[in-house]
């Protein structure tokens, strides 16, 4: 079977590192979580007091602290020139700046570098904001991922809790409604759906019922390339 490369988009918490890890599982392939590499750029601007707004010093931090994954059987860990961040990105500090950081043209170019690299020989499920528009335009298959508000600030609720991490709900909704409008109205790869992306509304369903919907498309789309 042919190696392929799959996209997830969709916005904050509509399921997509979830079932993105599920998938790279099942095929043998390997997860990319683009959102961690734009959160680490934000995470190294709080420790080296590097503004949000300043372009050139967070290129700089992208430069001299190269970010890289390790697949353990406990998960993936995420790394800062050696440094594990997996934990430190997830705060309440990085996840409300990283919007800010991301929206920045010269910050992108350097991780959608990084990002192809990864995906240049195939067998990679990668998942973001912009993999089918502008990160892999040539994957197989891309999927778009959406999930209502509510339902999305009840499951970051949960992970939260889960992680130990303190939130009022009626926060958490209203920072998702933030990050969506300020994720989809950037001028630099805004998120949005790729022409050719199929779009799955996972409201109301199970991550099985998500994970099976997806592997009937790659299925298909295998079939198509064999
Ligand atoms: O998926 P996430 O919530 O961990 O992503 C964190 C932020 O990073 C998100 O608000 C927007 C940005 N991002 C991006 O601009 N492009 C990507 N490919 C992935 C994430």
């Amino acid at each position: 079977m042919n190696k392929i490369n799959i996209a997830i988009d969709g916005p904050a918490s509509s399921g997509k590192s979830t079932v993105a890890k599920i998938l790279a599982k099942n095929y043998g392939y390997i997860y990319t979580d683009t959102g961690a590499m734009y959160r680490s750029v934000t995470y190294l601007a709080i420790q080296h007091k590097i503004s949000f707004s300043d372009e050139e010093g967070l290129v700089d931090l992208v430069e001299r602290y190269p970010i890289s994954f390790e697949q353990t059987v406990a998960g993936q860990k995420v790394f800062v020139a050696g440094q594990e961040v997996t934990e430190a990105i997830r705060q309440n500090d990085v996840t409300n700046g990283v919007s800010e950081v991301s929206a920045w043209s010269g910050v992108r170019e350097k991780l959608v570098e990084v990002q192809k690299e990864i995906a240049k020989n195939g067998g990679v499920v990668m998942d973001g904001r912009d993999i089918g528009t502008a990160v892999l335009p040539n994957a197989e298959v891309k999927i778009f991922l959406v999930a209502s508000v509510l339902e999305r600030a009840e499951r970051r609720f949960k992970e939260n809790q889960a992680a130990g991490i303190a939130t009022d709900f009626e926060t958490l909704k209203k920072e998702i409604e933030q990050r969506d409008y300020l994720d989809s109205t950037r001028e630099v790869s805004p998120l949005k759906q790729a022409k050719d992306a199929f779009l799955v509304d996972t409201t109301g369903l199970s991550i099985a019922e998500v994970v099976k919907r997806i592997e009937e498309i790659v299925e298909h789309k295998q079939a198509l390339i064999k």
